[in-house]
């Protein structure tokens, strides 16, 4: 969990070489299900666009189907959930499965440099790894390190989206921060997202590992 730009996408793909476990993000599959041009992904994109949050019925859903579909093996959730519905509602899914969640990594970052981040984020539409222009430049400007295609700009990265995002995050997902808090046996862990993106991976493999995660 986090706002955007706090680091969830980057920090997730180094985790899954580390851990080897399944990323799901629900804002790709639901980019992905926007991009498929249907009728759900029309729906989708004006909430996307505007920084509002898709509606909880949609989101459980998608997310839902998302979950069941994986290969088994670790799940490492990315934006999911971002409402106490939405929380619930995983819940209620992760008891019938009998696969509580073990952790929650709460990440943070200053209004300011969330902007500057998001401002400069750029994404390889074929593999998805991110980059900044000025902060983690790819070897070539604008074109992606491993798959030599040209990079793209994410269609809700403007500043004023941007705000809004934040709003959501601090209005509608910050209780459910405040909902994990407290429950016994699921370890929150918190960790500046403002730092060195090497140093912030540092301290969610210390903090994995002494849960007793085996990395590769
Ligand atoms: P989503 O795709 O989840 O976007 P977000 O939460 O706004 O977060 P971002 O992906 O923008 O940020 P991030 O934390 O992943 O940062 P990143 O690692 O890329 O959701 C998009 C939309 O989908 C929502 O607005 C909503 O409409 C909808 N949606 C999704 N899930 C939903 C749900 N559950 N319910 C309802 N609606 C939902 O990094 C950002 C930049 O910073 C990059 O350029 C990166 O290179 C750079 N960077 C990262 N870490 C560092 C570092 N440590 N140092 C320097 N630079 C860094
Ligand atoms: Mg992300």
């Amino acid at each position: 969990m986090g706002p955007p730009g706090a680091g969830k996408g980057t920090q997730a793909k180094k985790l899954v070489e580390k851990f080897g476990v399944t990323h799901l993000s629900s804002g790709d599959i639901l980019r992905a299900e926007r991009s498929s041009g249907s009728a759900l992904g029309k729906k989708l994109a004006e909430y996307m666009d505007a920084g509002k949050l898709v509606p909880d019925e949609i989101v459980v859903r998608v997310m839902a189907k998302a979950l069941t579909g994986g290969a088994g093996g670790g799940l490492l959730l990315d934006g999911f959930p971002r409402t106490l519905p939405q929380a619930e509602a995983l819940d209620a899914q992760l008891a019938r499965a009998g696969r509580p969640l073990d952790a929650v990594v709460v990440m943070t970052a200053e209004p300011d440099l969330i902007v500057r981040r998001i401002t400069g984020r750029r994404s390889c539409p074929r593999c998805g790894r991110v980059y900044h222009v000025e902060f983690m430049p790819p070897r070539t400007a604008d074109v992606c390190d491993a798959c030599g295609v040209a990079l793209v700009r994410r269609e809700d990265d403007a500043e004023t989206v941007v705000r809004n995002r934040l709003a959501a995050y601090n209005r509608q997902t910050a209780p459910v921060v405040e909902y994990y808090h407290g429950r016994a046996g699921l370890k929150v862990i918190e960790v500046d997202g403002g730092k060195d993106a090497d140093e912030v991976l540092a301290r969610l493999v210390e903090a994995f590992e002494a849960m007793g995660a085996g990395g590769r």
